[in-house]
């Protein structure tokens, strides 16, 4: 029924009367999908899967389908569930929000509001000793619009971007432009001015074919260059001004495969940066809140952010708050003054309320300990895996509660992107048996060569569900290998 050459055909068995008379509560998963198909858009990510999943439940690191079989979730939507699903706290929060101020227009305020952005504030002055501002708006690639329309105004309209190789940082129309996919610009034209991508330091498979051993940062030099005369189409070296606003930047890449930068890198890029007058804007949505072991993932990288963008964990999923943090002299009234952005929804009560709970939950909680440990772990895990499957398994990292598993040929290096597709729909499929009970797996699969597994697991993984995963995996990997 999903392949895509039926989907024509798909809806047709759905009552003719419409929704109205049918009960959708006891349906079957083939009768659901009938209607998918004919009522639901095919154009968000759904149908990337060969067969999309029905959830009916979700708790701490699993989510259940409707025969009850659980699935344990080694992504946790992209990075949005830190804290776990149905996290009690967070939950709660929810409700007491619900009972007093469930709803008020974003052109009032509310004390929720204001305490999120004190304690957001607050935090960052302890980190880096800047004073700044938060501004509010739901998801991700709004909040980075907000960012883009930030630095443009802090910069006199400039309009042109720095942004990454394998850097993601949204889908609407103007932060495609600034992501690195033409294939999410390919059917809409252009609307902003496309960004100048520069190589990540993608150690693995170095675009500049050195080592890091001795590269010596190499890449960051060839990014200098740029600056070296006006020639090279982005300095006028008789004014001293660079045409582009902003670098925007992905402290570790989240679509791109959870690579993780050499230390050091940020900070010679950063010194470039500044020499230059460009603005840095860290894009936190999928590694901030501790996902990699910081509340900030920047902050392992010695770093200061002009402008810090975040969305995804910060209300754990459960609402789509997101926002930015920028330097004061960025985002003070005089400059950044009434209604410069404005979303109906932008600091809704509900969204600044658990997104509250959580900011205070992780003040409360060593997260630090907590994620590198069972880092530590996780990532031991994969190397044995590595080591169990010679080749197959190219390369691993983590950092924190984020890491890479990259999936090649047997020569360790050849990418192997059918392979970890295998790995993802399988886990999909479930009924993967381990200890006489049937699972399922949610990996994702991300990276360059669509050959890297990354893993975003709940914060508060036990040891139990990480060898629960590494051997979901393992079968999973014993069946695709096998010849
Ligand atoms: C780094 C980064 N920036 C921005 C976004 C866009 O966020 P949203 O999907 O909430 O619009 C994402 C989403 O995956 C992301 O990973």
């Amino acid at each position: 029924m999903n392949k895509p050459e039926l989907w024509r055909d798909a809806g047709a068995d759905v009552a003719a009367d419409g929704a109205g008379s049918v009960d959708f509560a006891s349906m079957s998963e083939d009768e659901l999908m009938a209607y998918e198909a004919k009522y639901c858009s095919w154009g968000d990510t759904v149908h990337y899967m060969e067969v999309p999943k029905i959830f009916e439940r979700c708790e701490g690191s699993f989510l259940f389908d409707g025969e009850g079989t659980p699935f344990l979730d080694l992504q946790m939507w992209h990075s949005a569930v830190n804290f776990g699903y149905a996290n009690p706290r967070l939950n709660e929060a929810t409700r007491r929000q619900l009972d007093r101020l469930p709803q008020v227009s974003s052109k009032f305020l509310h004390r929720e509001k204001i305490e999120l952005a004190t304690r957001l504030g607050q935090r960052i002055e302890r980190t880096w000793g800047m004073a700044g501002r938060a501004h509010f708006n739901v998801g991700g690639a709004q909040a980075n619009e907000d960012a883009l329309k930030l630095v443009r105004n802090a910069t006199g309209g400039k309009s042109r971007m720095f942004a990454f190789e394998g850097g993601y940082h949204g889908r609407t129309l103007g932060t495609t432009a600034i992501t690195s996919s033409y294939r999410y610009r390919r059917k809409f034209g252009a609307f902003a001015d496309r960004a100048q991508f520069v190589p990540f330091p993608y150690c693995f498979r170095c675009p500049y074919g050195k080592k890091r051993d001795d590269c010596d940062l190499y890449c960051v030099d060839q990014f200098a260059r740029l600056f070296d005369s006006e020639y090279h189409a982005v300095w006028d070296a008789k004014v001293e001004e660079c045409e582009f606003a902003a670098f925007f930047a992905e402290p570790i890449q989240g679509t791109g495969g959870y690579i993780i930068p050499p230390q050091g890198y940020f900070e010679k890029l950063k010194e470039v940066l500044e020499a230059r007058k460009i603005l840095l804007v860290d894009d936190e949505v999928q590694m901030g809140f501790y996902r990699a072991g910081k509340f900030w993932a920047m902050e392992n990288f010695n770093v200061k952010p002009d402008v810090i963008v975040f969305g995804k964990s910060l209300t754990n999923g459960l609402n789509p708050l997101s926002g930015l943090w920028a330097r004061e002299e960025l985002i003070s009234p005089d400059v950044w003054g009434a209604g410069m952005t404005h979303s109906t929804y932008s600091s809704n009560p509900m969204g600044t309320a658990v997104a509250l709970e959580n900011i205070k939950m992780m003040e409360e909680g060593d997260y630090e300990t907590m994620t590198r440990e069972k880092g530590a772990y996780f990532l031991e895990g994969l190397k044995e895996l590595q080591r169990r499957y010679p080749g197959y398994v190219g390369h691993v990292d983590g950092m924190g509660l984020a890491l890479r598993m990259e999936l090649c040929e047997a020569d360790g290096f050849t990418p192997n992107p059918k392979l970890a597709n295998e790995l993802n729909q399988g886990g999909f499929r479930g009924g993967i048996e381990v200890g006489g009970k049937r699972y399922g797996l949610v990996l994702d699969v991300g990276g360059y060569y669509k050959n890297t597994v990354v893993f975003a697991p709940n914060l508060s993984i036990t040891t139990a569900e990480i060898d629960l995963g590494l051997g979901l995996i393992d079968r999973l990997m014993a069946a695709a290998t096998r010849t």
